[in-house]
């Protein structure tokens, strides 16, 4: 299963991942952001119903200057301390900055989002080539793209959809920046259940992977190494 999450990955395809019964219980759409088209907003926005935010690898991170927002908002006093995320104890959120491209009009347009996140894919991928940036040249916040910064260490550090997502860019070696969205049930307005999720894989032609199939698969490799 994960070799077919990995090609659905490379192909541009969108995938469904899970993280883990003992965190949020959640599955969200995953796609690389340079493969992201409006269609592909559309259908995380309707089918999906959460955040559409965009995880980045923390080297790109670093290279492009992002911040963790909790660092920079410290001075509003209402933010979030560490160990205080009831589902994840040990960390805080992996938010960074909320940015929109600057040829979109209002930024949350199917077109305008697909053109951020996309756009932001494409600086991902140049800083990593060791190539100069035009972030600070193409982008401005506060925007309506959420931006994750995955935690140095990824999955050694913290198990969100942010680390998983990137460390399966890492092993398809694509570009690793992927858009999440969480899927929400209709009916309930909780997390879609794991099973409904599957379902949704199945009848949509979706590869579905759980959090756990990626720390198998991260071990074997490092095994073999
Ligand atoms: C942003 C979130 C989502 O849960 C997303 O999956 C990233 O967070 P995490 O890495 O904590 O799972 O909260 O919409
Ligand atoms: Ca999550
Ligand atoms: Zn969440």
């Amino acid at each position: 299963m994960i070799d077919d999450a990995l090609n659905a990955l490379r192909e541009g395809k969108m995938i469904l991942l899970y993280d883990f019964e003992t965190r949020e219980g959640e599955t969200d759409f995953a796609i690389c952001a340079d493969a992201v088209t409006p269609q592909h907003i559309l259908q995380m926005r309707k089918d999906g119903g959460g955040l559409i935010c965009t995880a980045i690898d923390p080297v790109a991170a670093e290279l492009l200057h992002l911040p963790f927002a909790t660092d920079l908002l410290q001075a509003t006093g209402v933010v979030e301390q560490d160990g205080e995320i009831p589902y994840d104890r040990s960390n805080h959120s992996s938010f960074s900055i909320w940015v929109n491209h600057k040829k979109t009009f209002t930024g949350i347009p199917d077109r305008d989002r697909a053109l951020t996140i996309s756009s932001i894919g494409a600086q991902v991928k140049k800083v990593l080539a060791g190539e100069p940036d035009t972030f600070h040249a193409e982008f401005r916040t506060p925007g309506h793209v959420a931006l994750l910064r995955a935690a140095d260490d990824l999955l050694a550090q913290r198990r969100g959809q942010t680390e998983l997502s990137v460390t399966l860019a890492r092993m398809a070696g694509v570009t690793p920046a992927i858009a999440i969205c969480e899927m929400l049930d209709d009916e309930t307005g909780l997390a879609l259940k794991k099973d409904d999720a599957i379902r949704y894989a199945e009848e949509h032609g979706l590869i579905f992977v759980s959090g756990k199939e990626v720390l198998d698969a991260v071990r074997l490799s490092s095994n073999k190494q």
